[in-house]
Order: C-alpha cells, then structure tokens, then sequence
C-alpha cells in the first residue's frame, strides 16, 4: 500500500516585482537577469505581511482538492529553509492557521531539497501506520533574509509556498521510489553566517550583514546539474523506471539556465521538463511544490502520469522522487 498525492495546492504573494524594479534597487539591469537566469519576475511579501500565510493558504488549497478539512491531517510537515521564528519553527502557525487541534507538526530544514525529504519522511510515516494523511508544505520567504544591497543574490528569489496532501493507499499510485543524498563538505556555499547558536546575534553580525543569506554562485551552479541528475537516476531505479517512462520531470526552479544544463543531458523532449522559475524565481523549498501544483491545475499533469521531482540545495543536500499521480 502506497502513500499518493489526493490534492495540491500553492500560493504566491500579492506583490510582483519585475527586473527592472529591482534595477533601482540595486546596479543591475532586466538583460543581465534575463541572460544569467532566465528570471523576468518574482512575487514578493511585503511589509507587515506574516510569511506563514502563505502556507495557510496553500495547505487550505490542498485539502480543499483533496476533499478533506483540517481536522482529517494526521501530520503536518513544513519543509523550509528560514522559518517564521528559528523557535519554534514554521509549522506550529501554519497549524494554527488551519485551526489543527492536536495532530503532530514539525518542520524539515533541508534547504531546496526540503520539500522532497519532507515527502520522504510523510511516505515513511504512512507506511509505519503512524498516520493516514499527511500534509506538506514547502514554503519559503526568502526576501525576508536577501541582502537587498547585493545585486549577486538579491536577483535571485522569491517568496512562496506550495503544499500537497499524502494518503494511504492506491497500489500502483503514489510515490514509486525516492532518494535522498546529502554532501557535508559543501555546507557553506549556501548559508546565513549568524544567528544561530554557532554565532548568535550581535551588533557586529547585525553591522557585519550576516543576517542574509550568503551564496557561492558558481559552486552551485557547477553542483547543481550533476547531482540533480545523480538523485534523479537513482529513484528511477529505486521504482524500477525507465527515463522513458517519464511523462513530467520538475527539477528545482534554480534558474533557467541551470534548468536548461539538466535538461540537455537528458534524452526526454525539453517540453517534458517544467519550468516556471521565468515567473516565480527561486522559492527554494516551495519550488517543486508550486510548479506540480500549477501544472496540476493547468491540466498538463493528469491522474496516471509519472513525474519526477528533482532538487539540490543548502547542506548540501539533493533528491529525487518519481511519483505516479
Ligand atoms: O537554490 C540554489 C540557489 N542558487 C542558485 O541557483 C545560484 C546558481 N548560480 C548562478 O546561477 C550563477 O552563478 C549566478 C546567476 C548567481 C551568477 O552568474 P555567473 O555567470 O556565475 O556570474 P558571476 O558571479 O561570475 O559574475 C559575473 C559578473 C560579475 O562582474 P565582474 O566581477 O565580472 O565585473 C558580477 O559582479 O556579473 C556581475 N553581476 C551582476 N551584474 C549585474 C553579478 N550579479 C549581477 C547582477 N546584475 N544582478
């Protein structure tokens, strides 16, 4: 008895925020986005809005596909990379958005790679009885902790969250194989330096800037198409699949040109690969989940096919999961 996707949901915030918006921020300009990342637009929270939000509405989407209302979630897993407070996390207030009584919460820090861990752990949880349903969300407010004076990342993200509910059941359906893989020696190519209790806050961190996230752009990028393709293979194996029996691939929505790189590689047409990082930017952990929803909506994603998902991220971390929706 497998574990399946009944329902999928995302919400992004109000406030888009093209390339040139962000050109009288900082010294950039729409051609050098568009070319070294494909990005034209990102939605952004604003001032005074709560991050987790977002999530509520996501999570409410996807139980509202499912047919089912909070009460019925066993398990509520909330994959992110910089949660509502560092204590307790993100998953308690999407909880209680959702007026959830009782059921267990807790979130996955897994960078870009959470979401696809967290659907590993939900998986687990199902087939250890523990619960039917579980919920998951991959959300992420990454203006929040972008340094909006350094043009070399501030380009890069968006704000947003996607969710999907998991139930027992389907034989056949549901989640076919999965990896997870992780590389220690890579942690700091992606990091915020403070704040934690390795270097709690201070004045100087607070002057020094490190309370923003920190990236070593061309480490990642080098990593990233490798080891996408590195998780992606070995969950195919784990579900005994072909590449050719792939309707959907949707790698993390990095950026275009790390999406095309992974791409190439492969032997599927490029229409197979989803990719909607042009209009959202980078979500990190609501990556996947935003983009499987909007193509569950859409209609390009239907009961039967198999998808993978495939990401890499903060850790560093990477996974993949073939899925028969
Ligand atoms: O979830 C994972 C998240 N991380 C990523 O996806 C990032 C992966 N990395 C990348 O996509 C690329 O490394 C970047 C898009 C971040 C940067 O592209 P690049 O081709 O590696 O550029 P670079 O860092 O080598 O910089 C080239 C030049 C530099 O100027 P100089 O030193 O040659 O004069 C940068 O200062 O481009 C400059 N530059 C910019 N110029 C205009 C860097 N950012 C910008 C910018 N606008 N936003």
């Amino acid at each position: 008895m497998g574990a399946r996707i009944t329902g999928t949901g995302s919400c992004l915030p109000q406030r888009r925020v093209s390339n040139a918006d962000l050109a009288t921020v900082v010294d950039t300009s729409d051609a050098w986005i568009v070319k070294r990342t494909g990005i034209r637009t990102r939605f952004l929270l604003s001032e005074g809005e709560t991050p987790s939000d977002l999530g509520v509405v996501a999570c409410q989407r996807a139980l509202e596909t499912a047919g089912r209302r909070p009460a019925d979630v066993d398990l509520l897993l909330v994959a992110t990379t910089f949660p509502d407070m560092i204590c307790p996390g993100t998953s308690p207030f999407v909880a209680q958005g959702l007026g959830m009584r009782g059921a267990p919460f807790f979130d996955i820090t897994a960078g870009c790679t959470g979401f696809v861990y967290a659907l590993a752990v939900a998986e687990a949880y199902i087939q250890a009885e523990l619960g039917e349903r579980v919920l998951v969300l991959g959300f992420e407010a990454l203006s929040r902790v972008t340094d909006w004076s350094d043009r070399r990342t501030c380009v890069l993200f968006g704000d947003g969250a996607g969710a999907t509910l998991l139930e027992r059941g389907g034989d056949g359906q549901g989640i076919l194989g999965i990896s997870l893989r992780g590389d220690p020696d890579k942690a700091l190519l992606l990091h915020m330096p403070a704040g934690g209790t390795r270097r709690p806050a201070s004045h100087d961190t607070v002057e020094g800037r490190e309370h923003f996230l920190r990236m070593e752009g061309s480490g990642v990028f080098r990593s990233a198409v490798p080891l996408m393709r590195e998780a992606m293979d070995n969950a195919l194996l784990a579900a005994h699949l072909e590449r050719e029996a792939v309707d959907w691939i949707i790698p993390h929505q990095a950026n275009v040109r790390i999406i095309d790189a992974f791409a190439d590689r492969l032997t599927l047409p490029r229409e197979r690969v989803i990719v909607n990082v042009d209009r959202v930017a980078n979500t990190s952990a609501a990556s996947i989940p935003i983009a499987l929803d909007e193509a569950v909506r859409d209609g390009r994603i239907r009961a039967g096919h198999v998808v993978v998902l495939t990401a890499f991220g903060a850790g560093v971390t990477y996974g993949a999961a073939v899925i028969r929706m």
